[in-house]
C-alpha cells in the first residue's frame, strides 16, 4: 500500500468512527445507554481454508467467543495477503474492538493491524507473529522451535543416530513457506538436531538442498506451505537423484501439506516402502496416512487450545484484567508479550491416545 492508499484508508477510518461514537460503543462499560453499550466486537481474519486446520481454528475460536457472549466476525483470506489486508482493514473501519489475526504474511499484515490500533482496536496475532510493527499487542501460538526439534528427533531416533548409526543416510529437507515467520523457527529447530549429522557426513542429501545455515532457510522454503508445490519439488528432486534406486532413507517435511506432497510423489513413483516422513498439524488426511504406514508422524498442536487461550485472553481484556502472556517473542519492533502452547508428536502408536481419546478426531476419521 503506498502512503496514500494508507492516508485515505485512515480518514475513511476516522469518518467511521463517527457514527460508533456517537452511538457510544463504549467496550465493557455499562453506561446503561442502550443495548449496544456492552456489546464487545471481535473480528478474527484467518489465512485460507485448503489446511483443514484453519477452518477448526476459525470455528473454534467463533465459538469460544460467542460462548462469551461477543459479537463475531469471521473471515478467510484465500491465500492472498491482498485480500487478508483488505478484509482486516474492513475490521478496522467497522470498529471491531478486538482483531484476531493468522497472518498469511506476518510482514505483509503489519500496515492494517496498524489501521485497527489506529481505530481503537487491540489486535491478537494468532498462531504467526505479525512483524515489524507496534500494533501487535498480544500472541499465542505454540512452542516454535520445539515443533521443528521434534520433527528433527523422529527422524533422529528412528534411523538410530543416537545409537551410533552411521549411515550416511539421505534425508531430503523442506522448510515452510518463506513469507511466514513461523517457518523459520521450525527450520531452527530441526536443524538444531540434525544439523549436526549433516556436518558429520551421517546424513547427507543426494539434491545438494542444504541450506548452508539456519539464516539460508528460505532456500528450501515451500511458498505459502502449498502441498502441490511441495509435490512438483518433490517430483523434481526424487525423479532426479532416487529413481535409479538410491534409497531415501528420511524427509523433513515440516507440515502435513509438505508431508502429502511426498509421499503422492512415492505412491506415483510405485516404490516399495516409504521413507520416514515428518509433518505437523494432524490434518485429518494425514493422521488416515499415518495409520496406513505412507507417513511416520505429525506435530500435533490442539487448535482447541489455541483457540482457547485467545478467546480467553480478550476475555480478560473485556474484563479488564491482565491477559496470561508469561513469554514474549520479538518481531522486530517489539517484545510481543505472548503464551506459547505445548505440541506433541503423534505417530501410530499414540494416535489413539492421543487424537481419538483425546477427542480431536473420531477413530472412523482417523480411518482405524
Ligand atoms: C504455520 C503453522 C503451522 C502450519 C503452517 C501451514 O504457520 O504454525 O501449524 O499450519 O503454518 O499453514
Amino acid at each position: 500500500m503506498n502512503k496514500w492508499t494508507k492516508a485515505i484508508g485512515v480518514v475513511a477510518a476516522a469518518a467511521l468512527m463517527i457514527p460508533l461514537a456517537a452511538c457510544g460503543s463504549t467496550r465493557g462499560e455499562t453506561s446503561g445507554g442502550g443495548a449496544s453499550d456492552d456489546e464487545v466486537n471481535v473480528g478474527i481474519s484467518m489465512p485460507e481454508q485448503m489446511l483443514e486446520r484453519w477452518k477448526i481454528d476459525g470455528e473454534n475460536l467463533k465459538e469460544q467467543l460467542e460462548g462469551y457472549g461477543y459479537n463475531v466476525t469471521l473471515q478467510y483470506a484465500d491465500g492472498k495477503t491482498d485480500q487478508q489486508t483488505s478484509q482486516i482493514q474492513n475490521m478496522a473501519n467497522n470498529g471491531m474492538d478486538y482483531v484476531v489475526i493468522a497472518s498469511i504474511d506476518g510482514t505483509a499484515t503489519g500496515a492494517a493491524a496498524e489501521q485497527v490500533a489506529a481505530n481503537g482496536g487491540t489486535v491478537i496475532a494468532y498462531d504467526r507473529l505479525i512483524m515489524n510493527t507496534d500494533a501487535v499487542d498480544y500472541y499465542a501460538t505454540f512452542s516454535l522451535t520445539d515443533v521443528g526439534r521434534m520433527q528433527g528427533e523422529y527422524i533422529e531416533e528412528k534411523l538410530g543416530l543416537k545409537d551410533g548409526a552411521t549411515g550416511p543416510f539421505n534425508v531430503e529437507l523442506m522448510a515452510g513457506s518463506p513469507t511466514d515467520n513461523n517457518a523459520r523457527y521450525y527450520f531452527e529447530g530441526a536443524w538444531e538436531v540434525l544439523g549436526p549429522y549433516f556436518e558429520s557426513g551421517v546424513l547427507q542429501s543426494q539434491s545438494g538442498k542444504v541450506p548452508a545455515s539456519v539464516d539460508d532457510w528460505q532456500s528450501i522454503g515451500i511458498d505459502n506451505w502449498d502441498r502441490q508445490k511441495a509435490q512438483n519439488e518433490m517430483e523434481n528432486r526424487i525423479n532426479s537423484f532416487y529413481n535409479d534406486g538410491t534409497k531415501l532413507d528420511a524427509v523433513l517435511a515440516q507440515n502435513d501439506a509438505e508431508a502429502t506432497g511426498t509421499y503422492n510423489t512415492i505412491e506415483a513413483a510405485g516404490w516399495d516402502y516409504y521413507p520416514i516422513i515428518t509433518g505437523q498439524d494432524a490434518e485429518k488426511a494425514n493422521v488416515q496416512a499415518i495409520v496406513q504406514g505412507k507417513q511416520s508422524m505429525t506435530v500435533y498442536k490442539d487448535t482447541r487450545e489455541l483457540a482457547k487461550a485467545t478467546a480467553e485472553m480478550i476475555k480478560a481484556l473485556v474484563d479488564g484484567d491482565t491477559p496470561e502472556a508469561p513469554d514474549t517473542f520479538n518481531n522486530g519492533n517489539k517484545d510481543v508479550p505472548s503464551q506459547l502452547l505445548t505440541p506433541v508428536t503423534v505417530d501410530k502408536d499414540n494416535i489413539q491416545e492421543v487424537l481419538i481419546d483425546g477427542g480431536y478426531i473420531s477413530a472412523e476419521d482417523a480411518g482405524l
